[in-house]
């Protein structure tokens, strides 16, 4: 059997191993690059990167910090020029300013400085920066006309959708509530047929601070868990502090789309598509030609979604899709014990999203979509990451990373173990129906070591000991329908005994639920992207928060890390240089499909 499975290994390379160490590996027979860094300039008049001399005015002219989502959307049609679009998660500050102490204490703050939270919002937010890939290698453009930067600091956006303008939606800046300064840590995202980034809103919580005990709406806060205490934005920016500007939390969470062929372009927030913790946004044109959008809701206990749009998709005209994400109808999955999946409308007036239970109109569902999914009896999760349709099959793949929360009482099917480490895969099979409002699922891999039976993995025993991984987080389907997963561990990763990284993961045939590592990340650091270029001749991967995470447990430390005394300086290894989030481009020695 094991000779037969070897024979449909539709993934040719050498797998590297498991290990925790200061650099980045890739499978034998590929080139794994440093592509462009946190502080690199994208523009002429953009000072270079001066980790000591830093300012926000600086920062905004540079890449920024903790790339997540890498998204590549060609130029003129071909597939060695492109812009990358990369999301700026969120900050590190004891590893990005010299002299703080370690990690913030969530409600301290000591040392952090208006100077500091103006360079925090200028390092979030998004880069948009053309790359050409010359002779199987990648750079990026400096000063190209299209490179952009977009921070919570300075760039407009408009809301659009249902929740547009109404009164939950206005603060003192904004007296319509259609305009908003700025998007927060922007996460996983997605890539539309027409071209348009969709960024996703994540952790918006963590920003604000401030007394919600006399709030008007202190129990839908609750819900989003605002405020979050985890930057110290609000002592410096009243908009951040809900004290004094109580509304301001309702126009984040949002999934916000980008032109990234026009730097001039408002980006919109559509809020057709629900205010959760947007972790992604993958789009699939369905059997009727309408767009479907499946998300998820990263936190423990949340859901997973799907919009479907009203409208079809013009391909041949793409601005004909402009408004395409304002009109359609959300949905929440409700997983049985009898492996189906019924996703439930949310619509106000039907059911219980009525004016007797608080929702008065479609803006109150959107804008409370956790609580109006609570009332639909949506299944409760464990931290729905990444969801991505294979389009080849119609097979949707669903990253759970975790939940140690979940105790015994609370398994069920779908969420099959207790204090849930390390996570498991999903796959909904929906046969090509997009819009149905039933599909069915099953689980394609439970993670973590197969060799620990008390973990209670499940993996195709054709799986090696560096076949298996934990924490998926993100994923991508290439052009030849193969699935490719990343992970991020947090500090578990000592519990692991590896570092994040990508896997290739075998969906089909003898070999489904099969494991192949083929990039490891160094110590701290998760791992995000993955983007193909379209002829998979190029994987783009972002290596965020090197250094970061569960640094003391890495031999020969005992500390987290900082600025001045890091786990790793990785990429650069120089002295006195901090570690950097970077985007790796990695390519086939030689040219030829990655993998
Ligand atoms: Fe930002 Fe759900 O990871
Ligand atoms: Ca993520
Ligand atoms: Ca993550
Ligand atoms: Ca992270």
């Amino acid at each position: 059997a094991a000779i037969a499975a070897e024979a449909h290994d539709r993934f040719a390379f050498e797998e590297i191993v498991h290990g925790v160490d200061t650099t980045h590996h890739v499978a034998a027979g590929h080139e794994a690059e440093v592509l462009i860094r946190w502080g690199d300039p994208l523009f002429d008049d953009a000072p270079e990167f001066d980790p000591r001399r830093q300012s926000a005015d600086a920062q905004e002219r540079q890449f920024g910090y903790n790339n997540d989502y890498v998204g590549f959307v060609p130029l003129e049609g071909r597939f060695d020029r492109g812009l990358l679009v990369v999301n700026h998660e969120y900050t590190n500050e004891e590893l990005m300013f010299p002299g703080l102490p370690g990690p913030q204490d969530e409600h301290d703050f000591s040392g952090i400085t208006a100077e500091m939270v103006e360079i925090e919002k200028a390092a979030h937010g998004l880069s948009v920066v053309e790359v050409l890939g010359e002779g199987g290698r990648w750079r990026y453009q400096r000063n190209s006309r299209y490179n952009r930067r977009l921070s919570p600091r300075s760039t407009e956006m408009r809301i659009g959708g249902p929740a547009a303008g109404h009164e939950r939606m206005r603060t003192a800046a904004d007296s319509e509530g259609t305009t908003v300064i700025g998007t927060l840590n922007n996460c996983a995202g997605g890539t539309t047929p027409w071209g348009t980034i969709l960024t996703c809103e994540e952790n918006f919580h963590g920003y604000f601070l401030g007394d919600v005990a006399d709030h008007p709406e202190k129990a839908k806060l609750e819900r989003y868990g605002v405020p979050g205490n985890a930057y110290a934005w609000g002592r410096f920016d009243a908009r951040f502090d809900v004290s004094q500007e109580p509304n301001e939390p309702n126009r984040f969470g949002w999934v916000v789309e980008i032109d990234p062929r026009d730097p001039e372009s408002v980006p919109v927030k559509r809020t057709a598509l629900g205010r959760f913790k947007h972790e992604g946004a993958a789009s699939v044109i369905a059997e009727d030609g309408r767009l479907v959008v499946y998300m998820g809701d990263d936190q423990r206990f949340d859901y997973v979604y799907k919009f479907v749009s009203r409208d079809v998709v013009e391909r041949a005209d793409p601005a004909a899709n402009r408004d395409l994400l304002d009109h359609g109808t959300l949905y929440v999955a409700r997983f049985d014990e009898d492996g189906s999946v019924t996703w439930l409308p949310l619509v106000h007036g039907e059911g219980p999203l009525t004016e007797e239970n608080g929702f008065a109109s479609q803006a109150d569902v959107l804008i409370d979509t956790r609580l109006a999914a609570d009332a639909l009896g949506a299944t409760p999760m464990d931290r729905p990451e990444d969801v991505e349709a294979n389009p080849a099959t119609g097979d949707v793949y669903v990253m759970l990373t975790n939940n140690t929360q979940r105790t015994e009482e609370q398994v069920d099917a779908v969420n099959p173990r207790a204090d849930n480490t390390f996570g498991h895969i999903l796959e909904i099979v929906t046969e090509g129906r997009h819009t149905a409002e039933r599909n069915h699922w099953e689980v394609l891999v439970r993670c973590g070591d197969p060799a620990r039976g008390e973990v209670g993995a499940l993996w195709n025993p054709a799986t090696s000991d560096n076949g298996w991984f934990a924490a998926p987080d993100n994923c991508a389907v290439d052009a030849r329908g193969r699935l490719w997963v990343t992970t991020d561990q947090g500090s578990n990763w000592a519990k692991s005994g590896t570092a994040d990284g990508v896997w290739a993961l075998e969906t089909e045939g003898e070999r489904r639920g099969t494991g192949k590592m083929f990039f490891r990340v160094p110590v701290g650091a998760e791992m995000c992207g993955p983007c193909f270029t379209p002829d998979d001749t190029a994987l783009f991967v972002a290596v965020q928060h090197p250094a970061a995470d569960g640094t003391e447990a890495f031999p020969g430390r005992d500390a987290p890390s900082t600025f001045e005394n890091p786990a790793t300086r990785w990429p650069d290894f120089a002295d006195g240089m901090p570690p950097r989030p970077s985007v790796v481009a990695i390519t086939r020695r030689g040219g030829g499909t990655i993998g």
